[in-house]
């Protein structure tokens, strides 16, 4: 009986700290995703748009002259959600040298403007405005630390 009681009490114990720990850990963490959107606006937005919607009349899809690609959306109307937490973590970081050196690409890196932290954040924000749909199908296949 007494240990009956005990047990019940671990258990209850480990299902509050295994809820509690994925809040923090998972993608829907409110605090990072605001801040992310804030360092987004900051950092981004000039580029990929307000709330990453991709610059009004600008197809980021049609080569530009020079040959390189125009900033996408990363809302979830391009294809941003295609690759792993990882490698957009990537991108955010190197920019376009993520690709290798023969890519023309003109993405900046922010690897020393922006922690692993800050780029988590960010990767939380984005993920936010992705429609639950895509949202679901990406948390299938990917873990956040992939
Ligand atoms: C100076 C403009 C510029 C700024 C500022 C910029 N980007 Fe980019 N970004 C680009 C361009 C251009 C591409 C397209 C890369 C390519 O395919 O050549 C890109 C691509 C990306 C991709 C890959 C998208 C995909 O679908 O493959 C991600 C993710 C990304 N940027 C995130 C960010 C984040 C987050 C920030 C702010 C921290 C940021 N970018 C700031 C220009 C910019």
């Amino acid at each position: 009986m007494k240990y009956g009681l005990y047990r019940n009490f671990l258990a209850g114990l480990l299902l509050f700290g295994g809820a509690a720990s994925f809040a923090i850990a998972g993608w829907d963490d409110p605090a990072a995703i605001a801040k992310g959107e804030e360092l987004f606006a900051r950092n981004c937005a000039v580029c990929h748009g307000v709330k990453a919607a991709g610059k009004p009349g600008v197809d980021w899809k049609k080569k530009l002259a020079d040959g390189s690609f125009p900033p996408p959306p990363l809302n979830g109307t391009a294809h941003a959600w295609h690759h792993s937490p990882k490698l957009l973590d990537r991108i955010i970081a190197q920019g376009a040298k993520t690709y290798g050196d023969a890519y023309k690409g003109w993405m900046p890196g922010f690897e020393k403007k922006l922690d692993a932290s800050d780029r988590l954040a960010i990767l939380k924000y984005l993920h936010s405005l992705w429609p639950e749909e895509i949202r679901k199908r990406y948390d299938k296949h990917f873990k956040l630390e992939e």
